[in-house]
């Protein structure tokens, strides 16, 4: 089957989009079920063009968890674009009639009231809404960063400027693409911490984990939930590691090249690779660990 790319509906911090085409080369030639416990966006699982195959996707971002799950359905998906379609429509009227102070008001509120579902307990019978939510405001947010504070709050603000006020928040192509992509495979979405999630893991299953990476003196943003990735995660992602080689997992993992995580992953196999970073032709070096 000829290669079809489908995007993915986020933009993600840390998101792989661009990475991916350095990871392909290295991933096993043949697996079982594939494990993403940190998908994010899901950009790497879109890239691999994968097709009958047992997916679980996990993310602790309860957003995320609820994205997913809606695309997981034709229904699901049809009923996430009527509701872009209804923001676009909203966004657009009220940039016509207030300028970029009344796109600023929308997404303060859509903020605000994602914020009250986020924390609801009936947030699953809304998730098509806190999905719908989380896609504005990711397409709004200044720079697509989501952030939260300590409480679990999304404390992203406000981002297209007088000049481009313009934003396509409903893109049915798009949805519509990643949803045929997600049923051409047999899917399903946790939201637990990885560790948990990988409990499902069996031999010969591929897992991909990207988590956010080890901070360190020179560290850039790794919080992207309440409770930020600590150096105690990154020694359980090492625990996981080991766990999923015992029982015969193929596994990966990203992270920054720096000696601290080579160090920490001394005993498996490491491989740099340079990838674009940011606007500029800038590049970074990242770490790919594999137990194969
Ligand atoms: C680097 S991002 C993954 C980006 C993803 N590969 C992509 O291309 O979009 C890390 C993700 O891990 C999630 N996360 C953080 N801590 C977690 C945990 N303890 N268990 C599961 N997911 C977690 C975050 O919500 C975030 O989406």
């Amino acid at each position: 089957m000829e290669q079809r790319h489908v995007k993915p509906l986020l933009t993600w911090v840390g998101g792989k989009v661009r990475t991916a085409a350095h990871l392909l080369p290295l991933m096993p030639q043949t697996f079982n079920a594939y494990h993403e416990p940190f998908c994010g966006s899901a950009s790497t699982l879109l890239a691999m063009n994968l097709i009958g195959k047992r997916v679980y996707l996990n993310d602790m971002n309860v957003s995320v968890h609820a994205l997913f799950d809606v695309l997981k359905t034709v229904s699901g998906a049809q009923a996430l674009n009527r509701r872009l379609a209804e923001y676009q429509r909203e966004y657009d009227a009220t940039c016509k009639a207030s300028g970029r102070e009344g796109g600023r008001r929308m997404f303060d509120a859509v903020r605000a009231s994602f914020n009250r579902l986020k924390f609801d307990a009936s947030r699953y019978a809304h998730r098509v809404e806190l999905a719908a939510k989380l896609t504005f405001l990711n397409r709004t947010a200044y720079g697509s960063l989501y952030r939260e504070n300590a409480d679990g709050m999304m404390t992203s603000t406000y981002g297209p400027s007088h000049q481009r006020l313009h934003v396509l928040i409903h893109r049915p192509q798009v949805v519509d693409a990643l949803q045929a992509y997600l049923s051409r495979n047999r899917v399903s979405v946790t939201c637990k911490d990885f560790s948990v999630a990988l409990r499902l893991a069996k031999k010969r299953d591929f897992v991909f984990m990207d988590p956010p990476y080890l901070p360190s003196k020179t560290q850039g943003f790794v919080s992207y939930h309440q409770q930020s990735f600590n150096a105690d995660a990154h020694l359980r992602v090492l625990h996981t590691l080991d766990q999923l080689t015992r029982k015969g997992c193929h596994v990966m993992i990203l992270n920054s090249d720096t000696e601290e995580v080579r160090a920490m992953y001394r005993d498996y196999n490491l491989t740099t690779i340079t990838v674009p970073a940011g606007i500029a032709g800038k590049t970074r070096r990242d770490l790919v660990i594999t137990n194969y």
